[in-house]
């Protein structure tokens, strides 16, 4: 809404301001934004941060603080064969910056809706048509693209469609790999269906990630039994509007005790 109200009144204010003019500001904060110092708030911490800050490619639409939660989480793969599948395509701007950032070995995958975003593939960067609530659509999807190493949600942020994204897609994430989902701000806006403590919204949704990833501490099987879910994840970072999952294979938790005792 904001975002519309936004491009509405820009539209009625833009044909007051002479031509070449929005260029010349986006170029000028682009320069600033590189070479800020840092400490500044708008220090660039990362490659990623800054391709996006200088991008003149196509658009991307990013919340500023994802590059640090992004760098933090992706670094490790950088250069190596690694299959990224971001759902939410947009104007094509994020799959180029992936391409970048991973750099040549890696195939950059997509998927939206909007039949247009076919448009935007290019030498590998592969596009899927269709939508992330679908279930059968991304059954289909999964015999079609390979386990990925890192899977990006951005697609329409409503509830349905991240969970069922997540229930479909989590296990299409190879075992050491990374899920993202991002934009959770929407699970406290009611256009997208959330609300504050809602049921369904999906942080109310993931709340129960970190029951499943503790279910060996659990005295009571039934009500929270040991699932793949535990068996396959390490951690869940929440930031704020972001979470990520890092997965990997774990067996029960042992404790032991090393050293002499000394009371
Ligand atoms: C926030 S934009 C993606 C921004 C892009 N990743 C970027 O960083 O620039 C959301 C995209 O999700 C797509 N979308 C909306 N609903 C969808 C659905 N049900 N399935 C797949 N894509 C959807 C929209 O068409 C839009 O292109």
């Amino acid at each position: 809404m904001a975002r519309f109200l936004y491009n509405f009144y820009a539209a009625k204010i833009k044909k007051y301001i002479p031509r070449g003019w929005f260029r010349f500001y986006h170029a000028s904060r682009r320069l600033a934004y590189i070479h800020l110092p840092q400490g500044s708030s708008n220090y660039a911490s990362n490659d990623l941060e800054k391709y996006f800050r200088n991008n003149k490619s196509n658009l991307i639409h990013k919340g500023e603080h994802y590059f640090e939660i992004y760098d933090r989480h992706f670094s490790r793969f950088r250069g190596k064969d690694v299959a990224v599948l971001e759902i939410g395509v947009s104007h094509g701007g994020s799959l180029q910056m992936w391409k970048y950032y991973f750099g040549e070995r890696a195939k950059i995958f997509g998927v939206d809706n909007n039949p247009e975003c076919k448009k935007f593939e290019e030498e590998r960067v592969n596009i899927s048509i269709g939508s992330q609530e679908d279930r059968s659509f991304l059954q289909r999807l999964k015999k079609e693209i390979p386990e990925v190493d890192i899977l990006i949600d951005d697609g329409g942020h409503t509830m349905n469609q991240q969970v069922a994204t997540f229930e479909e897609m989590y296990d299409h994430v190879k075992e050491d790999g990374v899920y993202i989902c991002e934009d959770l701000n929407t699970s406290y806006w009611k256009e997208y269906g959330g609300g504050y403590k809602k049921p369904g919204t999906f942080i109310e949704y993931s709340k129960n990630f970190i029951d499943a990833l503790n279910a060996w501490n659990s005295r009571d099987e039934k009500t929270l039994p040991v699932s793949e879910f535990t068996r396959s994840t390490k951690s869940l970072h929440f930031y704020d509007s972001v979470l990520v999952i890092e997965k990997g294979k774990r067996n029960k938790p042992v404790h032991r005790m090393t050293g002499t005792p000394s009371l």
